[in-house]
């Protein structure tokens, strides 16, 4: 899909489909020149109430004979007061969802005139990312993306920075979408690299070999019960100041959870592909970060595993060694993602950073807790995490932190080693997981994001096909442009 900028009026774009918003209040400035032009079509619409302009609603009109398109969308804004990131990215998002699912080589978006140019951004990330779907494995495609679409009223600067952010949203979207079979440690290394490669980003990958060297013994017993060897990937991008702390964004990179020996039940373990979202979100992350040119320094970390069933599969009552020092007693061997982060939360510590903010589909209890499209936060720095919930306030994107009371911390802890990896009951189990990691960071600040709930979802929404939903990418853009210097 091309995307290029017009300054042309709404009057002069011919193509097969015009895009334009209008409020729950009031029609844009680009739908009131529309209507005028086609008769006012959109306005007795209005009157008869099958335009409400109600967030993500989407109507299609035929446009008159002779007139240089052949349809119009209309898309709902929402109330104007109400109009945020978000609204921008799922408005232009629906459009675009609409689009692919008929036969369009070209349209033109008008949503609104006014908008800032962080509006415009996300609205143009949402159309350019929401393209991208679960047709991966299909060879009848359902989503038929326009090979041409044209922007109103964004400077190339707004369109390169949306363009740049959406395909790194597609990036995730995909790595997450892929099935277990397809990216797995050593091929979700291999994505990452060629990231690198075309961000001229350092990259760093460490193999069973060296991770053994590393003392990474948490990672690797999860890594044991699988044929697929484990990866630990480093990706920096030093855009900030020269030996200034970086931002440290790190990874749950699960390729699959089948639970290990703790194993899951069919109906829990089918999404679970999917367990990789965390790595896929920090490398999408950087990749939009470097790409943007933010100036800050960010280390992306990816801990890449399969948890898997075998003869040689890590038990309950093992004791592992992580490479922090700390011994690990393994109570349930479907609590892997925190083994995992264990050692690369250590590892992490080496690039001496600033902050850490990790991502991770962790627990079922968050999403038991917060649903399906809000993220938790657990922390160990009340600013830190301030400074991560407002980027998501900027974004739109929901998170809403948890707490990390001292009693939580009790429950991890272990007759016999430092500490186990379970809680004692249920209850509470996303922050506990969050005490377990907690161990693993030092005095370092540090921000957990539970996605678990809001990475995949199970149902379509007007904005984003089922399936992986490239959920933080934007708000870890926010967090790092928030963190810039220059
Ligand atoms: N990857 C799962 C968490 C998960 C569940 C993600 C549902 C997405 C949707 C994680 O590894 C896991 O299995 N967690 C266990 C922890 C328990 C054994 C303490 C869980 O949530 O049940
Ligand atoms: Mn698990
Ligand atoms: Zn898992």
């Amino acid at each position: 899909m091309k995307v290029t900028g017009t300054e042309h009026k709404i009057s002069d774009f011919s193509g097969d489909v015009l895009v334009v918003g209008t409020y729950e209040d009031g029609l844009s400035p680009p739908a009131n020149q529309l209507d005028n032009q086609i008769g006012g079509s959109i306005t007795r619409l209005v009157e008869s109430s099958d335009i409400t302009g109600k967030a993500n609603e989407v109507t299609t009109i035929l446009a008159p004979g002779g007139f240089a398109v052949t349809r119009i969308y209309v898309i709902g804004l929402g109330k104007k007061e109400d109009l945020n990131q978000q609204r921008a990215y799922e408005a232009a998002a629906t459009a675009a969802v609409s689009l692919s699912a008929k036969k369009v080589e070209k349209a033109a978006f008008y949503l609104d005139d006014f908008w800032p140019s962080e509006l415009m951004e996300q609205a143009i990330a949402g159309a350019v990312s929401a393209v991208n779907g679960q047709d991966i494995y299909r060879k009848e495609k359902k989503q038929t993306p326009p090979s041409e679409i044209v922007w109103n009223g964004a400077t190339p600067e707004v369109l390169e920075h949306g363009i740049a952010l959406g395909n790194a949203i597609s990036l995730t979207r995909s790595l997450v979408n892929r099935c277990a079979n397809d990216i797995y440690p050593a091929t979700f290394a291999e994505e990452a690299a060629v990231v690198a490669e075309n961000h001229d980003l350092n990259i760093e990958v460490w193999d069973k070999a060296k991770l053994t060297e590393e003392n990474c013994g948490s990672l690797l017993a999860v890594a044991r019960g699988s044929v697929k060897d484990p990866r630990l990937v480093i990706v920096r991008y030093n855009g900030g100041k020269k030996g200034e702390p970086p931002l440290a964004l790190v990874g749950k990179g699960v390729t699959f959870d089948s639970g290990g020996l703790s194993l899951k039940p069919s109906d829990g373990m089918i999404t679970m592909k999917a367990d990789m979202a965390g790595a896929a979100t920090v490398l999408g992350a950087i990749k939009a970060i470097s790409a943007l040119k933010i100036p800050v320094n960010v280390v992306a970390l990816c801990g890449l595993v399969e948890n898997m069933v075998s003869g040689d599969s890590y038990k309950l009552g093992d004791i592992l060694h992580s490479r922090s020092g700390k011994t690990i007693e393994v109570l349930n061997t479907d609590a892997e993602g925190r083994l995992v982060l264990a050692d690369v939360l250590n590892v992490a510590l080496d690039e001496k950073p600033m902050a850490i903010v990790d991502l991770a589909t962790l627990t079922g209890a968050c999403v038991v807790a917060l649903g399906m499209d809000t993220a938790g936060l657990m922390t160990n720095e009340p600013d830190w995490c301030h400074e991560v919930e407002q980027a998501a306030l900027t974004t739109g994107e929901k998170m809403w932190q948890l707490p990390m009371y001292p009693e939580f911390g009790e429950q991890v802890k272990s007759q016999i080693a430092d500490v186990k990896n379970v809680g004692d009951g249920r209850w509470g189990g996303a922050i506990t997981a969050a005490k377990f990691l907690e161990e693993f960071v030092d005095e370092t600040p540090w921000t957990h994001i539970d996605i678990a709930g809001p990475s995949f979802a199970e149902k379509p929404k007007p904005y984003c096909g089922g399936g992986a939903t490239g959920f933080a990418v934007r708000t870890l853009v926010e967090l790092a442009r928030r963190q810039a210097t220059r």
